[in-house]
């Protein structure tokens, strides 16, 4: 009875599948964030949901490791959250262990990712209808976001080139290399999840790749063009 069910839930959302990934060519998204993430239009608790993106050919849930995936799940979901007013599973788990939630593969989500900080104790994760992550008890019904964890490494990031300004009040960095160019040095910015500024010094050819919350601000440096990530989205809807 139980496989029945789950199956023509299934097939109601295999159509929706097609629609979504229309939807998200007409937005102009890069192919490979399409092929990465997909919305289950149907609610379920979270084993039956994380069931429905393994029958559907993702690897589970989705994991939003940085900026870039949040925000292309944020506007993909923007339907659901604002119209259907629903908040969607993620492939995120309270680790007892740990004692904080951790994402499937094993990552811990990014610092400055917007949350709701309430209950993070909760066994389950999911996108909140107002833009936050979020912890809930697992048998609650929900839409979810499929996603795909394998060979998910961005070309780029997403942010803009401030010339001539250097970060101030660096307390540390997570990369450091010598580089040919100001290209090389914000390319490693969107090799890494964590980067949220890549400072490039022309005299020295360095690169720093800065996490969050280890810099303040930006100064005029005429030596220096630093790359600024573009940020978790805000929540665009109160609480
Ligand atoms: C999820 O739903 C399925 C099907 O209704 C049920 O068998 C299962 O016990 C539920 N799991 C949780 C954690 O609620
Ligand atoms: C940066 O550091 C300077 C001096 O070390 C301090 O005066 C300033 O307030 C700091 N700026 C910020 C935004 O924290
Ligand atoms: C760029 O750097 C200047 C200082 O040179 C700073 O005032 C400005 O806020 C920075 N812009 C961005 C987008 O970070």
């Amino acid at each position: 009875m139980q496989r029945v069910n789950i199956a023509s839930q299934l097939l109601v959302h295999v159509c929706f599948l097609v629609l979504g990934i229309n939807v998200s060519i007409t937005k102009g998204v890069s192919p490979d964030m399409q092929n990465r993430f997909s919305l289950l239009y149907f609610e379920a608790n979270y084993t039956v949901a994380e069931q429905a993106c393994h029958a559907l050919g993702f690897d589970g849930l989705a994991i939003l490791s940085n900026p870039e995936e949040y925000n292309y799940v944020h506007k993909l979901s923007t339907v659901i959250r604002e119209d259907l007013n629903r908040g969607m599973w993620l492939a995120l788990k309270y680790d007892d262990m740990l004692a904080r939630p951790m994402w499937d593969d094993g990552t811990v989500p990014a610092p400055d990712m917007p949350w709701k900080g309430n209950a993070i104790n909760k066994p389950c994760g999911r996108f909140q209808r107002a833009g936050f992550v979020g912890m809930l008890p697992c048998d609650k019904l929900r839409y979810a976001v499929c996603g795909n964890h394998h060979g998910k490494t961005l070309d780029e990031a997403e942010g803009s080139i401030n010339w001539t300004a250097a970060p101030t009040n660096v307390t540390s960095s997570l990369i450091e290399s010598r580089v040919e160019s100001y290209l090389q040095c914000a390319l490693l910015c969107g090799s890494e999840n964590l980067c949220r500024a890549a400072h490039f010094n022309q005299i020295t050819m360095s690169c720093k790749i800065l996490g969050p919350g280890s810099f303040s601000d930006f100064q005029s440096d005429p030596d220096s063009t630093t790359f600024v990530r573009r940020s978790f989205k805000e929540s665009d809807v109160p609480l």
